[in-house]
């Protein structure tokens, strides 16, 4: 009888669980690899809304359709009404603005007040506190958080909002600090500011680099980005 069990059966096994060790490693470090390498979550919208027309070339600011974060928790989305406050006399009879119509235009043949759905990407897991308002009023942009979101075609998620990412900023928040009329700017740029803008220091010096506009304001208003636990986790 042919003896299925060789004499290197072992040696095989021990093989055979190294390369599955091996496998598994390649796997998992794959799996890594892509998780890490993932751009960044965008998804489809129900009306395609651009970012890069509105806020880039249109120059719109961010606080013109997301006024809500100047005063509460949230940014909030547009309102329909907002949108076709423009769309009523722009493109309005484009096939991309009809269900804008059909939501909230009462004149339109279309008209049904089914909302647009609007598919949200940013959010935190619900274990830690965010509020708006806090930042914006206290000289952080929405571009030093969201990113260069003028030049989105379509919206992704920031950056990164994790601990640790809150907390970088918390513990050093001066090369983040702008003037307050320009937190809801989408182009703002430090060097294109004092450029066009003098601004002085209490001394009376005038103000060239980010670095000294950072320390400027973080003095001027006293801003001290809490750190204790309790700040962001109730
Ligand atoms: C300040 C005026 C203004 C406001 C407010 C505005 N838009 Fe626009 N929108 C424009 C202009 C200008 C264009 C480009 C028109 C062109 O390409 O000729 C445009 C283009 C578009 C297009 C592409 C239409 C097409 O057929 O190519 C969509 C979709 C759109 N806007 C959606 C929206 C939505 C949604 C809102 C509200 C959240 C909004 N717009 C608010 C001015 C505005
Ligand atoms: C013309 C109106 C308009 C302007 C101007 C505008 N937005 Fe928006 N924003 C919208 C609409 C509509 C949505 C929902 C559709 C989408 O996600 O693209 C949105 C979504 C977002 C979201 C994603 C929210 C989520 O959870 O999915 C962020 C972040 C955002 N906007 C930031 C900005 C920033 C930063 C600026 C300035 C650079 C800006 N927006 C300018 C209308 C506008
Ligand atoms: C300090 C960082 C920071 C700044 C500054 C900031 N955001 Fe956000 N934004 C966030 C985080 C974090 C979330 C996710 C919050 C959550 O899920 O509770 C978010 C969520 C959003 C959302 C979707 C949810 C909502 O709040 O309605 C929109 C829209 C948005 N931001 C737009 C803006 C705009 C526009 C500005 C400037 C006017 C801005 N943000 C400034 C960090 C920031
Ligand atoms: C780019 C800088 C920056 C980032 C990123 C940032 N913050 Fe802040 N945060 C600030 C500043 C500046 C203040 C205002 C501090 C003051 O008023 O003295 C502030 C204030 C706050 C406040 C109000 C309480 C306080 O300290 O005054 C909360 C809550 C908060 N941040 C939560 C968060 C969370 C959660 C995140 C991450 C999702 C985050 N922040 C990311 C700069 C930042
Ligand atoms: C400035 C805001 C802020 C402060 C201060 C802060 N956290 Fe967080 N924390 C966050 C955010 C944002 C998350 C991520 C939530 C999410 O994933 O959606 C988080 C997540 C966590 C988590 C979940 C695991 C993780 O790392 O994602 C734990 C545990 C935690 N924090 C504990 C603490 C403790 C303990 C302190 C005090 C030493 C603290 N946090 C201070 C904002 C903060």
């Amino acid at each position: 009888m042919a003896n299925i069990f060789p004499p290197n059966t072992n040696k095989r096994f021990y093989g055979g669980i190294a390369l599955a060790a091996l496998v598994i490693a390649l796997a998992a470090g794959g799996l890594y690899y892509v998780n890490f390498r993932i751009p960044e979550y965008e998804p489809v919208q129900p009306v395609r809304f651009s970012h890069k027309l509105h806020a880039g070339d249109l120059n719109m600011s961010c606080t013109a359709c997301h006024s809500a974060a100047q005063r509460s928790p949230r940014a909030g989305i547009p309102d329909t009404k907002s949108c076709l406050g423009c769309h009523q006399h722009i493109l309005p009879n484009s096939p991309l603005i009809a269900p804008l119509r059909q939501a909230a235009d009462l004149q339109y043949p279309g008209y049904t007040g089914e909302p647009v759905r609007w598919v949200m990407v940013d959010r935190l897991s619900g274990h830690a506190y965010f509020n708006h308002m806090a930042h914006l009023n206290r000289g952080i942009g929405c571009t030093s958080c969201h990113g260069d979101v003028a030049g989105m075609e379509r919206i992704s998620a920031p950056r990164d909002a994790r601990m640790r990412w809150c907390l970088d900023c918390h513990r050093d928040p001066a090369p983040h600090l702008r003037p307050l009329e320009e937190t809801g700017s989408a182009h703002y740029s430090a060097t294109d500011y004092l450029r066009t803008h003098s601004v002085h220091d209490g001394e009376g010096r005038r103000i060239g680099t980010q670095h000294q506009l950072g320390e400027y304001l973080k003095r001027q208003w006293k801003i001290q980005p809490k750190t204790d636990c309790s700040t962001c986790h109730h």
